[in-house]
């Protein structure tokens, strides 16, 4: 050993999975966890082994006593993997949310004027998988905090009908926000009244039906019928809010997952709402297809909500999401090593979270370098691949498989159907209209307003290559 040279401790490697590439285990190199030291030698710090532990014989064999110290163990605190800032996790409010400033601000001018009594559309967000939908629906529910609203937060779920059968009991639990029941005036209780009861089905059949169980005076104006419905419950629900002085916020996620029926009585809702001036707030988020769907379910959508498309972070905010998190806990990035991260990420903010996340983990100073980002781009895949792209395809048919890989064999962005449909074996783009509706029901392509498809997961041409499908 050379002088200098410190042996760790068995408590020195903390970290699970570590020391994969740069040495061992599983790696090569030599397993003395030895780091560079300046300090003196201190030979009383030296490797142990089970014959060197003194153990009481009651815990029985020791096999290991020790862990072998890894990579992990020669961090200096500031790129310690407890410290590490990035978010690579779905609907993980980010550290630095970057380059959204446009968008929250838009909702804060809408809350405000609703709050004040005005009338406003709604807002629904759109995008690719993972560009920060659910973030700032999130956000937006703490700025509807700070403006005192009651939320109501629902995730839309591929189920058909779901949104039917949980609104009811949404409402109620606004409702009883919106004031205690010690405290109802009398539109809080015609708004009682109207949800007394009150079940959403959906029958098998794709049916929809309201029934009441318990039917009350006020709720005997109903229909039964889930549209023409919803906006009574609304102007119930918003009636009860304006006589407490207080405002709902409704956000829904994965909208593109309702039924028609369902979007066209969130139109209808919104419509009602503005006709009243009532102190409800619709916001939410889904896949770009959203405005097409809707424009289907209700022609006058397009007047009762506003549709931002999000996307890729411009390369400023890219590097502002990458290198600030990083900053606030005293560590830097070399220029090279953000120009490759943001090359590589092309500004996607999951992307972003999950390569600056590996390069920090790989890091072992202050600075992360260029050979750090080129070293945890093994990491980063493996982690899209594990975390972010394979869910995508679990339970794909081969067939489904088929249109997949005809459709990456193109490359990234729309293509025209009839140009899918050659790259699958197929005359005409007719022949491969099941699947295009299958899979845009599944949430993995859509369609845009010029008929072309895409997937909704930015790169998922790259992991359809590199996973050999
Ligand atoms: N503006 C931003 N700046 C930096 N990171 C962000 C930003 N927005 C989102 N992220 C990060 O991107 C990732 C994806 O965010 P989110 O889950 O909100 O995306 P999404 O669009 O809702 O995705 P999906 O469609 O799959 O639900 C998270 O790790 C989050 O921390
Ligand atoms: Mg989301």
């Amino acid at each position: 050993m050379a002088a200098g040279e410190v042996f760790l401790e068995p408590s020195a490697c903390r970290r699970q999975g570590c020391g994969r590439r740069r040495g061992w285990p599983g790696g090569g190199g030599r397993p003395t966890g030895r780091w560079s030291s300046s300090a003196p030698r201190d030979d009383s710090r030296r490797l142990v082994s089970s014959t060197d532990v003194d153990r009481p014989s009651h815990l029985g064999t020791v096999y290991s006593v020790y862990t072998l110290p890894c990579k992990a163990s020669k961090k200096v605190d500031a790129v310690d993997p407890i410290r590490n800032p990035y978010t690579p996790n779905a609907g993980a409010s980010p550290p630095q949310l970057a380059g959204r400033d446009d968008i929250i601000e838009e909702f804060q001018i809408i809350l405000r004027r609703i709050a004040s009594g005005k009338t406003e559309k709604g807002l629904i967000v759109t995008g690719l998988r993972g560009v920060g939908k659910t973030v700032l629906l999130g956000t937006f529910e703490a700025l509807a905090k700070e403006e005192r609203a009651v939320v109501v937060k629902h995730e839309c779920a591929k189920s058909p009908g779901e949104f039917t059968r949980k609104l009811p009991a949404l409402t109620h639990r606004a409702l009883l926000e919106v004031s205690p029941k010690s405290r109802w005036q009398e539109r809080a209780k015609i708004a009682a009244g109207v949800l007394q009861g009150f079940k959403g089905h959906y029958d098998p059949e794709g049916r929809w039906s309201v029934s009441y169980e318990r039917p009350s005076m006020e709720a005997e104006r109903l229909t039964g019928d889930f549209v023409t419905d919803l906006p009574d419950l609304m102007e119930a629900l918003g009636a009860a809010a304006a006589e407490a002085g207080r405002i709902v916020a409704f956000l829904v996620d994965e909208i593109q997952f309702l039924e028609s029926d369902e979007l066209s009585a969130l139109v209808m809702a919104k419509h009602r709402i503005n006709q009243r001036g009532l102190p409800i707030v619709l916001a939410g988020a889904g896949l770009p297809q959203l405005p097409n769907l809707t424009a289907e379910a209700q022609t006058y959508a397009e007047r009762m909500f506003r549709w931002p498309e999000i996307g890729r972070l411009g390369s400023e905010a890219a590097a502002e999401a990458l290198v600030t998190p990083a900053q606030g806990e005293g560590v830097e990035y070399a220029d090279a090593a953000v120009r490759l991260i943001l090359e590589y990420t092309e500004g996607y903010p999951y992307f972003l979270q999950e390569y600056g996340k590996a390069a920090w983990d790989v890091a072992e100073d202050t600075t992360i370098t260029e050979s750090d980002v080129l070293e945890a781009k093994q990491d980063v895949e493996d982690a899209l691949d594990r975390d972010f792209f394979s869910l995508r395809v679990g339970g794909l048919s081969p067939r489904d498989l088929d249109y997949v890989k005809a459709l990456a064999s193109l490359g990234p962005g729309e293509h025209a159907p009839g140009d899918i449909a050659t790259a699958m074996g197929k005359k005409s783009s007719s022949q491969i209209g099941s699947w295009t509706q299958r899979l845009t029901q599944r949430g993995l392509i859509y369609s845009s307003r010029r008929g072309r498809v895409a997937f909704t997961v930015p790169h998922f041409e790259r992991y359809v290559e590199r996973a050999n499908l």
